[in-house]
Parts: C-alpha cells; structure tokens; sequence
C-alpha cells in the first residue's frame, strides 16, 4: 500500500517533471516565434496615412455648408441632415503659431508636417530658419510612397511645407526645384496633382512665372517623370499601369474656384484624390509598402479671403465630396488613417448680421447665395475686360453682370459707383463684390485675413479615436509619426548635415 502510493508519487513527480519540460518547451517557441512574427510584421507593416487640410475652414464654415444645403436643396438633404465631415469629427485644433496669435498657412502646414510651431511664412523650417524634417519625407525614409493633391499651385503654402524647406513662403521658384528633388534629400515625392505650372516654366515664355530661365517641365519629363497637364491626359492615365514619378498640374495659376470650374478643362479635387487613391493604393500594394498622402481643399481659404460666400460654399462641398472618396478608401483599406483639419480659420464668417439700431431679425438668407453663377474674382475680372470706361462698366454690370452672375437686382449707385471706379476706394474689386452679396445674406465676415480661433479636427480609421479631444497643431504631426513610425529627427539631421545651396535667397 505504501509503496504504491510511494511509486505512485514518483510517477506524478515524473509526469510533473515532463509536463513542465514540455510547458517551458512551448513557452519559449511562443516568445521566440512572436518575437521572430512581430520584427516581421513592423517590417512588413503596410500603413497608409491621408492627412487632408481644409485651407481657411471653421467651425462656422462647417455650419453655414451644411444650412445652405439643408436649405437650398430639402429634398435631398431635410432637417438633421450632416455633412460627410460633421459625421467625423473627434476633435479640435489649436492654430497659433510661434510668432502670432493667428498663423498663416505656412507655419500652420509646418505645424503639422514637422510636429513644431515656427513662424508665419516658414516653410519647412524651424523659428532659427533651419530646415525640419517632414512627416512625408520621413515616410519616404521608410520606403513609403507619397503624394500631394491640392487646387492650389502645387508650390503653395501647404504643400511645400511638407516637400520643401524654404525661410519664406514666396520662394516658389525654388520650393518647384526642391518638389522635383533638388535638395539635399534628393526626390520625395512620387506624385503631385494641382496647379500651379507657371513655376516649372521658364521666365521669359509667357506661360512661366519663374524668377529663372530654367525649364524643370521639360527637364524632368526628359529625366523620366511622367507629365500630364489636360483633363484629357487625366481621364486617360490608367491607374494600375501609372508610372511613378508623376506630376499633373492643369493651370499654371492655381486650379478655378470649384462654382467657376469648367469640367472639360480641369478635373475636381475629388477626381484627382480618387486617382491619386488608385494609383498609390496599386503601387503600395505591388510593394507591401504604405503611402502617405497630402489632400487640401486650398481655395476654401481663398474665397473667404474674398469675402465670397458663393465661392467658399461650393468649394467647401468639393471638399466634403472628397471627404467621401476617401472614407470609402479607408473603408476597404482598414490599414489606413484619414484625418481632416484646418490649418486655421479665414474671414470670421458669422451667419447672421444685422448692423443698425433696430432689433435685428434673427435670419440669414441662403437663397441669396444660391443665386451666385460666378465667384466674386471671375466677375471682377470680367469687369476688368469691359473697354469703353465707366460708361461700358456700369451698362455692363447693371444689365449682365451683377444680376446674371451675382443674382443682384438692386446695387444702389453708390455701389455702382465704387465698381466702375474702385480707384477711389481702398479695397479690391473682389472682395467688394463679395460683401455686396453676403449683406444681402446677411452673411457677416470680421476680416480680409485669417482668424485665430480653433478649428474642427476629424479622423476616421485606424486609431482615429485616439485625436479625440482638443490638441495642438503640432500633435498632429506627432500622431502620423508614431502610427507610421517615423523618424523625424534622423531627417532634420540630414538635412541640416548638407548646407542647402541657394539657401539664404530661399
Ligand atoms: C530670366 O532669368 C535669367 C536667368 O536665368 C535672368 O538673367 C533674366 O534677367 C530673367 N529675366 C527676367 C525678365 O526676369
Ligand atoms: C459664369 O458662369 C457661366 C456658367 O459656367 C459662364 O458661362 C460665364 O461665362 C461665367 N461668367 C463670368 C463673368 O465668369
């Protein structure tokens, strides 16, 4: 009986013994094999990032959108109607920049693409006017591809911050030749749609608005990118057969406002975004590598500088159209995060306004607006073409062009006396066309600038939840560095390693 119990004792010691061998076996081929998984999957870790900027786009641009919709097409869009945007949001952002309560496009943009705050104008520069390394060319560091789609010259602002290191926002010439490679990093970027070809052109032709006599557009079509600058080369380019580099740009000034914009000459923003999906989608999947790609609706901003409301809401449903293509991107590509911000707000759009001393009414007229065929800048510009002087001007504005293209029957004389001469003013034709149309609107506007109130941030995707909350510009480029794994300061390294020729001019 003893010795049974005793051999029986020695038996489970035994089975013990075996079954811990075996247990610390299967332990250790788990780590290891997770460990072996793991380095595989960072290395083969195919993430896509589409950080879309909304130029000059607040939270009441978001509002009076979404009214004006609700109000000039019921049908379609009745009572608790949201936009594609207002469905996304997470968020908001804080806009000031290193030198200013309120930011220019410049340091908001390098803001986000170097995750620091510099000062109004930088490009890609720090506030010692020293380059900083971009979350799009640290994606290129990690073999991603990259891309920009914008409506503004691709040499603006924006997009330059994220593919360019210049101390002033005007070196546009210059921010061209570095887009195309010509700094210290060599080519960053695969793919470039927008406007804006005046500065690949030389000087002295009547296209180019280079400060040089160089011609980057036919160099580098020699070098082996691939060009396109018609809507018939866009609607022909094949997506999956696509080489890469590539640059679209069809206008040599940026791209019309999207009410002026003849569809047989210039595609949509939401046109290039889905091409540009396809082709870095395509070519990121041949590669298991991820793509980072820059999309700004740039002429939101533009319009509200103009005080244009017509211009601003149509540009700003382009956008939301956008907004849509790419939602349904990330809806197929579950790897991928979008997030959409403004770089800040433009104009101090307010609906409702009422000067006077009477209790105002508490009502703003979108119908007012929907009657706008032309943006306030096309009509100015076709009111510059009128020849005969002011009596030409003033038949031409009274019978065709403030009622046809503005939906204006009663300027008074005052009005018309300031548009046929707006010599003795000291505003611009444009913008006082476009308040001619928002006081009939009862649309009010603070500024011809930019304001420095918050704006909306929204994010859809993987990780998206983690913007919730109100941040910093510049954590914005922090969370595409920490989601795509980017080394930032490895590519200000470099770039501050090589002194840039042609710096101190830009
Ligand atoms: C055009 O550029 C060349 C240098 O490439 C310069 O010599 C010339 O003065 C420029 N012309 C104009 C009109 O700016
Ligand atoms: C206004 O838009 C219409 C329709 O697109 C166009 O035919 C017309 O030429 C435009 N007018 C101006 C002044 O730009």
């Amino acid at each position: 009986m003893r010795s049974e119990l005793r051999s029986l004792g020695k038996k489970k010691y035994r089975l013990i013994l075996v079954y811990l061998i075996a247990g610390l076996l299967f332990v250790s081929i788990i780590v290891g094999s997770s460990t072996w998984y793991g380095q595989r999957a960072q290395a083969k870790r195919k993430r896509n990032v589409i950080f879309m900027v909304s130029d000059g786009f607040g939270p009441a641009s978001e509002t009076y959108a979404r009214t004006y919709f609700q109000a000039t097409q019921a049908l379609e869009h009745p009572y608790g109607y949201q936009l594609p945007l207002d469905k996304l949001l997470v968020g908001s952002s804080r806009t000031q920049s290193s030198s200013s309560l309120v930011t220019d496009s410049a340091a908001g943009a390098t803001a986000f693409s170097c995750a620091l705050k510099s000062y109004n104008g930088a490009v890609g520069v720090d506030p010692d006017q020293k380059p900083c390394g971009t979350v799009l060319e640290a994606a290129k560091a990690r073999g991603m591809n990259t891309g920009l789609v914008v409506t503004s010259r691709i040499t603006h602002a924006t997009p330059a911050a994220f593919s360019a290191h210049v101390t002033g926002r005007d070196s546009e010439s210059r921010i061209a030749e570095q887009q195309m490679g010509e700094y210290a990093l060599g080519r960053q970027v695969d793919l470039l749609f927008g406007g804006g070809k005046c500065f690949f052109l030389p000087n002295e032709t009547n296209d180019g608005c280079r400060l040089d006599g160089r011609d980057l557009w036919s160099q580098y079509q020699e070098e082996g990118w691939a060009t396109l600058d018609t809507r018939e080369g866009f609607d022909t380019l094949e997506p999956t057969g696509a080489s890469l580099p590539l640059m679209g740009l069809f206008a040599l000034d940026h791209m019309s406002y999207e009410l002026d914009r003849d569809p047989k000459e210039q595609p949509a923003l939401h046109e290039m975004t889905h091409k540009a999906l396809e082709i870095l989608g395509a070519e990121s999947r041949q590669e298991e590598t991820g793509f980072f790609l820059l999309i700004e609706g740039s002429r939101i901003d533009m319009a509200a500088h103009d005080n244009d409301p017509a211009a601003h809401v149509h540009d700003i449903a382009e956008y939301q159209r956008t907004v849509e293509v790419v939602k349904a991107f990330v809806d197929s590509h579950p790897e991928t995060v979008m997030i959409s911000v403004s770089d800040h707000e433009t104009g101090g759009l307010t609906l409702g306004m009422q000067p006077g001393k009477e209790y105002p009414e508490y009502i703003w007229y979108p119908e007012v607006i929907q009657r706008v065929q032309n943006s306030s800048w096309a009509v100015g510009q076709a009111l510059s073409r009128v020849d005969g002087g002011v009596k030409a001007k003033r038949a031409a504005l009274i019978h065709s062009l403030l009622p046809e293209s503005l939906g204006i029957s009663d300027a008074t004389d005052e009005e018309i006396a300031f548009l046929v001469d707006p010599e003795q003013g000291d505003i611009d034709i444009e913008f006082y066309l476009g308040r001619m149309v928002s006081r009939r609107a009862n649309v009010g506007w603070t500024t011809h600038g930019h304001t420095g109130v918050d704006v909306n941030l929204y994010a859809y995707g993987m990780e998206a939840e983690a913007l919730r909350g109100n941040h910093d510009n510049t954590d914005l480029g922090i969370f595409v560095s920490r989601f795509l794994g980017l080394d930032l300061p490895s590519i200000t390294d470099k770039l501050n390693q090589i002194i840039l020729y042609g710096w101190s001019h830009g």
